[in-house]
């Protein structure tokens, strides 16, 4: 069943434990988190990222997910992935997406609220939730990509006041986390994510979160994170699908061989997030 990212959201904010929000960009990884999230008879997020829908196309990613959340028997949320332009939210609102992220991270404080109420508005009135970000993540999302310099961490306080002047869902902080693949070792602030959770008491959003430790996910869990962004994971387990087939025998050209083997590896790594999140109950 397809629900909105707020009824998981919610629900998963009142018994203290996070969802999986999965980045897919075709049919295969679709499958993969679905199945996985059927077997561990989990809530999933499925996201589309600005670039996935430029890749397979609006109306092929909503008709694949509306497909795959009727035959499931899990809640299936459809969530726009940093939304950057009120045209592709209001595309995302009218072609079924259940939730949208507005990323005005890039805005200063005033004009991220500004931009963000609007999006608000428009959305809550047609059912669908909202996520946003305070603070800014370095590395590379699709297109958005931000400098190790630009990195700000979210300002608890300025968390309260974007939260109650926006009206938003869910909100996505920056505590030291990065899109992509980690260089060095993560160090994650939680001190700051215990802060905003006790003012904001609403669901929060780790982005980046490919990459982190097991540990590091399910203290983060504790402390109130509640949707946990994975798309690099996905992608690199997509690739070693390819891989493993082509080693064992180079010749091989049948897509079915190739993205066969790459959606069960995917399965597995999303199988595997699940069961970090849903251990720390
Ligand atoms: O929005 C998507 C996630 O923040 C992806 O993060 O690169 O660590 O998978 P990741
Ligand atoms: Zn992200």
């Amino acid at each position: 069943m397809l629900v909105t990212g707020k009824e998981i959201l919610d629900k998963a904010n009142k018994e203290n434990i996070a969802v999986g929000a999965f980045n897919i960009n075709n049919m295969e990884c679709l499958q993969a988190v679905i199945a996985a999230a059927e077997k561990k008879q989990s809530a999933v997020i499925i996201q589309t990222s600005e670039g996935a829908i430029k890749y397979a196309g609006l109306d092929y990613l909503a008709s694949m997910v509306k497909l795959a959340a009727q035959k499931a028997s899990v809640p299936i949320a459809l969530h726009l992935d940093h939304g950057t332009t009120y045209e592709t939210i209001i595309n995302c609102i009218v072609s079924g997406w259940t939730s949208v992220m507005f990323d005005g991270s890039h805005y200063d404080l005033e004009n991220n609220i500004k931009y963000t109420k609007e999006i608000v508005k428009v959305a809550h009135a047609c059912g669908v939730s909202v996520e946003a970000e305070l603070g800014r993540l370095s590395g590379v999302e699709d297109q958005i990509a931000v400098d190790e310099k630009d990195v700000m961490f979210t300002d608890p306080n300025q968390a309260k006041i974007f939260v109650q002047e926006t009206g938003v869902d869910s909100l996505a902080i920056a505590i030291g986390t990065a899109h992509g693949v980690y260089k060095g070792e993560p160090k994650l602030d939680f001190e700051r994510l215990l802060e905003i959770k006790s003012l904001l008491k609403m669901p929060i959003v780790l982005h980046g979160a490919s990459g982190i430790s097991a540990e590091d996910l399910k203290k983060a869990i504790k402390l109130g994170v509640n949707k946990i962004n994975i798309d690099t994971d996905i992608r690199l387990a997509f690739k070693q699908g390819f891989e493993e087939v082509l080693k064992n025998k180079p010749e091989e050209f049948d897509p079915r061989k190739l993205c066969g083997s790459a959606r069960e590896k995917v399965q597995k790594v999303v199988e595997n997030k699940i069961d970090i999140f849903s251990l720390n109950i």
